[in-house]
C-alpha cells in the first residue's frame, strides 16, 4: 500500500511536521511504502484560472507540480498536515489543492473512469493544529480538504486537530496528540 505524507507547513521540525512523521511511522509499521512531500521544496504557482484543463485534464503551467500529480495518483492513502494559516490551510496547500483543479477537470468534465465510481478508490486522513481555542477555528480547512480528497476519489476517513498549538514543537507537550498520529497511520493501513 502507497501512503503519501504531504507536509503543509513551510516550517520544517514544526507541530504538523511531528504529527504527520508520527502517522507515517504508524503506517510504516504496518509494512505501508511511504513517500513525503514536502511543499515548501516544491515552486507551486497558484491556478491560473484559464481554464486550460477543461478539455485535457491537464494543466498548462509547467512547474513542479507536474511532479506531484503522479505522486497523488499512485497513493493508495493521502495523509495531509496543514497547520491553520487564517482560518484555512497554508498557501502551500492551497496552491497544491486550487491546482488539483485538472483533476477535477478529469473526473467531472471529462468522466475519467479511473476518478470514478470504477476507479481507484483512495482514503484521505487530515492532520492539522492552530494557535488559538475557537470552535471553528478547523471548520474552513476540514471542508476544503474534503473537496481536495473527492477528487482524488479518497474516501474522507477523518482528522486529528489540535488547539492551543502555536511555538515550534509545542504539540511535544501533548505526547498523547503524537500516539493518535501514530495509532491513525497504523489504523490506515490495517483496515483498508
Ligand atoms: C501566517 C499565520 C497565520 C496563522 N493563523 C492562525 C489562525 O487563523 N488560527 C490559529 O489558531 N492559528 C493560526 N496560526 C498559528 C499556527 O497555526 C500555529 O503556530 C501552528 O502551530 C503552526 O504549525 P507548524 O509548526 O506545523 O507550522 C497562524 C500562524 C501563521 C504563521
Amino acid at each position: 500500500m502507497n501512503v503519501l505524507g504531504i507536509f503543509g507547513s513551510p516550517r520544517r521540525g514544526g507541530n504538523t511536521e511531528l504529527l504527520l512523521e508520527e502517522a507515517l511511522r504508524g503506517a510504516e509499521t504496518e509494512g505501508a511504502k511511504v513517500a513525503r512531500l514536502h511543499l515548501s521544496d516544491f515552486a507551486i504557482t497558484p491556478c491560473k484560472e484559464c481554464h486550460g484543463c477543461d478539455t485535457t485534464g491537464n494543466c498548462v503551467v509547467l512547474d513542479d507540480m507536474q511532479k506531484i500529480y503522479p505522486k497523488l495518483l499512485e497513493a493508495d492513502v493521502v495523509i495531509l498536515a496543514s497547520p491553520i494559516f487564517f482560518y484555512g490551510v497554508t498557501a502551500w496547500t492551497k496552491a497544491l489543492i486550487d491546482r488539483s483543479q485538472a483533476l477535477w477537470s478529469r473526473k467531472y468534465l471529462l468522466k475519467d473512469p479511473s476518478l470514478g465510481k470504477e476507479g481507484k478508490k483512495r482514503r484521505g486522513f487530515f492532520l492539522s493544529v492552530g494557535a488559538t481555542k475557537g470552535p471553528k477555528v478547523f471548520e474552513g480547512a476540514i471542508l476544503t480538504v474534503k473537496y481536495f480528497f473527492d477528487v482524488l476519489n479518497a474516501d474522507y476517513v477523518g482528522e486529528l486537530v489540535f488547539r492551543g498549538v502555536e511555538a515550534k514543537g509545542d504539540i511535544l507537550k501533548h505526547p498523547e496528540a503524537l500516539q493518535q498520529a501514530f495509532e491513525a497511520g497504523r489504523k490506515l493501513v490495517r483496515n483498508p
